[in-house]
């Protein structure tokens, strides 16, 4: 069968070698792909993946089967709900779904009338309303920018002034429309985690939970990223905490089924803190997790075309789930500088080698061919996997190869997975 997956990061690169080693992927387009996803499949430059005329076009074109939708902005786009309609299995919500990520208020709201656990909150439009409760709650305190705003929309304020000011810089436009209206939120406190689940016609099938690194420098200092590394499973997660968010993602998926238009087929990403009073949802993103993904995939044994399909087609009793009883390690190689300014089209050496290692995968995030020579070309540059029968081993071997890459400004957390082998009064 011939796959298109959109998008163009490490989680693209994940979830495409995961399709291509399916023995039903015939052939496997990505757009636009990156450095990686050129080795295996046809990256298709120049296909905006945002506009869902343009996508059927293209998939109509191409005998395309599935089409598998990585990021959130197509989702937000109702890219699914143009493909869906054309007959096209589609991995991935509709517009309506997607707003669960798309909109935190709307996000809220499906929370509080389906009695998942989340922290009390105010939503507004008014920011003389916003002050006030702000000025009612005192903090820490955390304040969200409404919309999308690519991970950088929410401050966790430590004093009322530095959530006032996070208000005024929202409605000061900031965030552009993202921040017409704010989420002002109950400051939760403990691990988060993240447990992400297929979910297709009110049922959830849960992945293995798996955890991020957010911030960009070691010791959890320094600013908010996209992602620096993850590791899953969790070792930290008591049976309880996990038996409850996977009642919590089964809650949810039925309430999807309940509420909307049209099923929801895809992934739900459930965004969890693991609070004193238990696990309370943070956020549900409408995609997989970037770099959650490169540790969850690699260990599923499943067929992914097989599993994305039944999702795309409505089919949630023909998913089944297994997965390999080894750890897995991410570690982010990140351009110098990022999350802030930094430079691309420095010469990446290494990688080779690095591959080569078992049990060791490296996943291009921010990568490119130039002149014959692969180049940076974005922030966060290579994702590098390693699997391994302790967590322990899993997080030297990803260190170890690491270490194998080299390119100018190279960035990279050294403490990945530490605080977990530490044990949980690390959070404390
Ligand atoms: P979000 O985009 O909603 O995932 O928020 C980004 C990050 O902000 C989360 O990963 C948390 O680290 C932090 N955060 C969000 N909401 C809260 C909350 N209610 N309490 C404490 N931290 C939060
Ligand atoms: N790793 C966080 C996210 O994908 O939203």
């Amino acid at each position: 069968m011939n796959i298109l997956v959109l998008g163009s990061g490490g989680r693209e690169h994940a979830i495409a070698w995961a399709l291509y080693k399916s023995p039903k992927c015939e052939k496997l387009y990505v757009a636009s792909g990156n450095g990686g996803t050129a080795g295996f499949a046809e990256n298709v430059s120049g296909l905006n993946a945002e506009d869902g005329a343009a996508v059927l076009e293209f998939a109509q074109a191409h005998d395309v089967e599935l089409v598998v939708i990585g990021p959130e902005a197509p989702l937000v786009a109702g890219v699914a709900d143009v493909l869906r309609e054309a007959g096209i299995p589609v991995f991935g919500p509709d517009a309506q779904g997607a707003q669960l990520e798309g909109s935190k208020t709307f996000c809220k709201e499906f929370m509080m009338r389906n009695n998942l656990p989340t922290a009390e909150y105010l939503s507004t439009d008014d920011e003389a309303a916003a002050h006030a409760y702000i000025d009612e709650k005192g903090a820490p305190i955390v304040v969200k920018a409404d919309g999308l705003a690519a991970g950088k929309g929410v401050v966790v304020a430590q004093t009322a002034d530095e959530a006032h000011e996070a208000v005024a810089e929202c409605f000061k436009g900031a965030f552009g429309e993202a921040g017409n209206t704010v989420v002002i939120e109950e400051c939760l406190t403990g691990p988060e985690c993240s447990m992400l689940a297929f979910v297709s016609a009110g049922k959830a099938y849960c992945m293995a939970p798996s955890q991020d690194h957010k911030r960009a420098y070691d010791g959890d200092e320094g600013p908010n990223t996209g992602g620096m590394g993850a590791y899953s499973p969790v070792p930290i997660v008591t049976d309880d905490e996990l038996a409850r968010m996977e009642e919590v993602m089964a809650q949810a998926a039925a309430a999807t089924a309940k509420e909307f238009d049209h099923d929801y087929r895809g992934v739900l990403y459930g965004g969890f803190m693991l609070t004193p009073k238990g696990p309370k949802l943070l956020e549900y993103n409408a995609r997989f997790g970037d770099p959650e993904t490169q540790v969850v995939l690699p260990r599923l044994e499943s067929d992914l075309v097989d599993v994305m399909l039944a999702v795309a087609e409505g089919r949630p009793d023909d998913i089944s789930l297994t997965w390999a009883d080894k750890w897995a390690v991410t570690v982010v190689l990140a351009s110098q500088g990022y999350p802030k300014a930094y430079e691309k089209g420095k010469v990446i050496t290494g990688i080779d080698a690095a591959d080569a290692l078992d049990d060791v995968k490296v996943y291009h995030a921010g990568t490119a061919m130039r002149d014959g020579e692969l180049v940076t070309a974005g922030g966060r540059v290579l994702n590098v996997t390693a699997m391994g029968p302790t967590f322990q081993e899993a997080r030297e071997l990803a260190y170890k190869a690491c270490d194998l890459i080299q390119f100018e400004g190279k960035q990279n957390r050294t403490d990945i997975g530490l605080r977990a082998i530490n044990g949980r009064s690390s959070w404390e």
